[in-house]
């Protein structure tokens, strides 16, 4: 299963980069330090070009930068979005240090920064489950279902989860298939 209605909302799995992926906010899975990094981070700041990073370094030296489970917003340079919206994950350290309640904070944390700044579509990486190590399984769950609650009472109409490989992809459509089952 791929594609879940909630409450007349849409989300979706999408297999892809996430980087030429189309959508009002693109999520990103940064650090707390906001400074750029591998992964998708170092993906979006190569496609979206400099000012994502000059943004980033303002946020930094305003606010220190982005404490995990936040979120901030900056411009999306030349991706084909209004916004980039980063979040600093969780690193995975074993499960006794509350890894999983921060990653739902992530995942709520740039739905509401999305609302308020009248975004109806954001497009998601799979946060904390590359370099932070996080279990892709329970990763995927906590993403689902944290995003399924919000879309209830937001005015965010579409959520997709861009995955990177098939084999995450696979994770995501069994864990949406559970969730859709819970719903009935
Ligand atoms: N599009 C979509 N997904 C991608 C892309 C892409 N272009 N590139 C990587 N991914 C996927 C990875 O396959 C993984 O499933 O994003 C997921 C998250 O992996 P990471 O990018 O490593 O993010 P995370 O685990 O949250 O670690 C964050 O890594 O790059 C640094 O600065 C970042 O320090 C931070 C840390």
């Amino acid at each position: 299963m791929n594609k879940l209605a909630v409450h007349g909302k849409n989300l979706e799995l999408i297999l892809g980069n996430i980087t030429r992926h189309s959508a009002d906010a693109i999520v990103n899975a940064a650090n707390s330090r906001l400074v750029g990094g591998g992964g998708v981070d170092g993906a979006i700041h190569v496609a979206g070009g400099p000012e994502i990073l000059a943004e980033c370094d303002r946020i930094r030296s305003e606010q220190g930068g982005c404490p995990t489970g936040g979120a901030v917003i900056t411009t999306a340079g030349r991706l084909d979005a209004k916004f980039v919206i980063h979040t600093a994950g969780p690193v995975w350290r074993g499960g006794g240090i509350d890894e999983a309640g921060l990653l739902a904070c992530s995942y709520r944390s740039c739905l509401e920064l999305a609302e308020k700044n009248n975004c109806r579509s954001v497009a998601f990486p799979s946060i904390s489950t590359g370099v932070y190590r996080f279990p892709i399984e329970k990763a995927a769950r906590i993403a689902v279902r944290t995003v399924i609650d919000e879309l209830k009472r937001r005015a965010i109409e579409r959520v997709d989860f861009v995955l990177f490989t098939s084999a995450d992809l696979a994770v995501y459509e069994k864990v949406l298939e559970e969730a859709a089952r819970d719903m009935q």
